[in-house]
């Protein structure tokens, strides 16, 4: 099977990629991607010389270039995980999402329409999604298949509007498709912006750690290895033109983990008990700031017999000892251009 992954040098993408290209030898895989910030070929530098793997480096939002490369490739298969991922980047420029994962995941479906069309057999459109496309949830309750889409940050709106062009190709065109909306991701290689990361680094090196607003949204926590597991098994054995919804059942309110990942670091770093917690600084909140999120992932565990291997102090312990033992990936990827993001994003709240 030829199957193109597209994101693949990002956070999530890195984990599907290896999944894949060490667990499938018999599929030729192409990893497309434009390295982006996000993105960073040494996330994947063990596999790089297999040889059912190649990297292309490219960008989704040119569909001549899209159109082309299905044409060369002959893909059987998409996994697309391709996107600008952060909420508070959506907020500072808005447009760029709608470019990326708007107008870039309809080039993508585009040319698989066009190579596919007059066999659909052996054919798969699998779209990675995010549960921030149901909106936010009070206190109860928990976000199922078919709950309507209300998205509320623009990066929620431009993933959800991916998710309705997909499912648009599905109707119109026939386009075998599957989507997966899955909840927070966390563990190695995720760019230090998003919550988990970028804490880890501030702890470290003892700088403040901006909790937003009081610390009360909720999140719900997947270990990254586990979405991946999950993709695989909705890949093979999904049903065509349906969706899955990926969670752990693991919620946690942001400042409940935060105060763990204090305190695992400063058993990991020998700091006294109690002290990285000092360097917690409550910041101005996110405007717009989803309350609370959590995904009912009953379908996709009673279906596809799916199920989370880990714990989350577990899953934790392991993010934790990842990044202190990764400071060359994490002085990479944190030089130059972040510096300025993190600058603009932070100063003055
Ligand atoms: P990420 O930001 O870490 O990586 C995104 C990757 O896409 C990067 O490698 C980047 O270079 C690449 N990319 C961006 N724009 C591109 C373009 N125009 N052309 C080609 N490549 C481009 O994101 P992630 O956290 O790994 O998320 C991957 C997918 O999973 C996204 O679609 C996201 O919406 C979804 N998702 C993420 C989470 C999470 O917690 N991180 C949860 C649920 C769903
Ligand atoms: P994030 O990792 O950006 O994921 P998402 O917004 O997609 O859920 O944020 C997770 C939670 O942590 C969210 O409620 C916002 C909060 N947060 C902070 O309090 N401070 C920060 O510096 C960041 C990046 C996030």
């Amino acid at each position: 099977m030829k199957i193109l992954i597209t994101g693949g040098a990002g956070f999530i993408g890195s984990h599907v990629v290896r999944w894949f290209v060490n667990k499938y030898p018999d599929y030729q895989i192409v990893n497309l991607d434009n390295l982006t910030y996000a993105g960073n070929l040494r996330s994947i530098k063990d596999i790089e010389d297999n040889p059912n793997y190649t990297f292309v480096r490219g960008d989704i939002t040119d569909g001549v270039f899209i159109q082309d490369l299905f044409e060369r490739h002959q893909f059987e298969g998409v996994l697309h995980l391709a996107a600008e991922s952060h909420v508070d980047r959506s907020i500072l420029n808005p447009l760029e999402f709608v470019q990326t994962n708007v107008i870039g995941t309809v080039n993508l479906l585009n040319a698989a329409k066009n190579l596919w069309k007059d066999n659909y057999e052996g054919k798969l459109f699998y779209h990675i999604s995010t549960d921030e496309v149901y909106g936010s949830l009070d206190e109860g309750g928990f976000f199922t298949e078919e709950t309507p889409y209300d998205p509320q940050s623009p990066y929620a709106a431009s993933k959800a509007s991916s998710d309705h062009f997909v499912r648009a190709y599905g109707n119109t065109y026939k386009l075998p498709f599957v989507i997966s909306n899955c909840s927070n991701n966390y563990g190695s290689h995720q760019f230090p912006e998003k919550l988990i990361p970028l804490f880890i680094n501030n702890i470290q090196q003892k700088k403040p750690l901006p909790v937003y607003g009081k610390g009360e949204n909720v999140r719900d926590w997947l270990y990254v290895i586990d979405h991946a597991h999950a993709i695989d098994v909705i890949f093979h054995e999904g049903k065509h033109g349906e969706t899955y919804n990926i969670g752990g059942f693991n919620e946690w309110k942001n400042i409940d983990l935060i105060k763990v990942l204090c305190k695992l670091m400063d058993k990991k770093l020998g700091r006294a008990e109690g002290e990285s917690e000092q360097l917690i600084s409550y910041v101005t909140d996110r405007a717009g700031h989803d309350l609370r999120y959590a995904i009912d992932a009953h379908k996709l565990m009673n279906e596809l017999g799916w199920k989370p291997s880990l714990q989350f102090e577990e899953g934790l312990e392991k993010t934790i000892d990842w990044y202190l033992e990764n400071q060359d990936w994490l002085h990479e990827v944190t030089s130059g251009a972040y510096q300025q993001y993190y600058e603009e994003q932070y100063e003055g709240r």
